[in-house]
């Protein structure tokens, strides 16, 4: 039986190091790495693939025997309040053509992931539930919120195996994050060690849910490990880990850097903040296939901190 993973969307901040993981489970020779543009440090067979066209996804797929696809090409919350259509086609084309190679049972399994985004600001903002009023008011939240039906839709209808987290704001230090509104929880550690100081384009008080990238790591290649009937919500689950605001953050890199220092200057980015929830209730995620998180906010630091120093040395 063939069982090699293709992964769309290889150079973003989840793609690298997700098939980094991946090559480590599975072995190099199973795992083959796509994105737009050609990348010569893939630690796998690498292909240059538009998501947007859908013949040449099916031809990877059929060269190279795939039937597992992790989607990850998009366009992120604040890229896409600038490029409004580019987001929505993107977002929207890329799963469409993906979920149709499901369709026809020429790939077995796909992940897709979605965001807290999904939810707006009529959602209730803390310990926010699996069910509840969604109404995202960004085009990134529209087209996930969106996604999520079409993920459910071809499961029941066609039986396609689709899996699906709701990432909360993900923090790593190998790659940087690609345009979000969550950004600035990774830019933070890279100036406080670069300069000592950083300009936050949130309040202070902004609190946001977020997750260390080896947690959401773990938490993809849990759900796609799990047997299917485990995998009860085919929409996506919510996924939760630690909540913090910028300046709890701030704290905490000051226990390492007594100096640091935050400024504040809120920009466009602030409205989307302010129409997402707080915190996550992720139990069915956690009663369905046993998601736990192990990263909290003061692990997290000394961790981003370590790797950071040790990288510009
Ligand atoms: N981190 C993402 C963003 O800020 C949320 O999914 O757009």
């Amino acid at each position: 039986m063939k069982n090699k993973i293709l992964v769309i969307g290889a150079g973003g901040q989840i793609g690298k190091e997700l098939v980094e993981e991946l090559c480590k489970i599975y072995g190099s020779d199973t795992i083959v790495a796509s994105d737009i543009k050609a990348d010569s440090t893939s630690p796998c067979t690498y292909e240059i693939l538009d998501v947007m066209d859908a013949k040449a996804i099916a031809a990877i797929v059929k060269k190279h025997d795939i039937n597992e696809v992790y989607l990850l090409a998009a366009l992120l919350s604040a890229t896409a309040e600038k490029f409004p259509e580019k987001g929505w086609q993107l977002n929207m084309v890329g799963l469409l053509n993906v979920l149709e190679l499901m369709r026809e049972k020429v790939i077995s399994k796909l992940y897709w992931p979605s965001s807290i985004a999904a939810f707006g600001p009529n959602t209730p903002k803390v310990n926010t539930p699996q069910y509840t009023i969604m109404e995202p008011s960004t085009v990134y939240g529209i087209s996930k919120q969106a996604g999520e039906r079409w993920c459910e839709y071809y499961f029941r209808r066609y039986g396609a195996d689709v899996r699906s987290l709701r990432y909360p704001g993900l923090i790593s230090y190998k790659s940087p994050p690609g345009g979000g509104t969550t950004d600035y929880a990774v830019d933070i550690y890279h100036e406080a060690l670069a300069k000592g100081r950083y300009e936050c384009f949130l309040n202070s008080d902004t609190v946001l849910p977020m997750m260390y990238m080896p947690d959401a790591l773990k938490a993809t290649i849990g759900i796609m490990q799990a047997d299917p009937d485990k995998v009860k919500i085919r929409s996506s689950y919510n996924l939760a880990a630690i909540s913090f605001s910028p300046n709890e953050i701030a704290a905490e890199i000051k226990k390492h850097i007594p100096a640091f220092e935050i400024t504040y200057k809120p920009d466009a980015r602030q409205a989307i903040a302010d129409s997402w929830p707080q915190s996550i209730d992720d139990s069915e995620a956690r009663r369905d296939w046993g998601w736990k998180h192990e990263y909290t906010l003061d692990t997290m630091t000394s961790e981003m901190l370590l790797h950071l120093e040790k990288a510009k040395k």
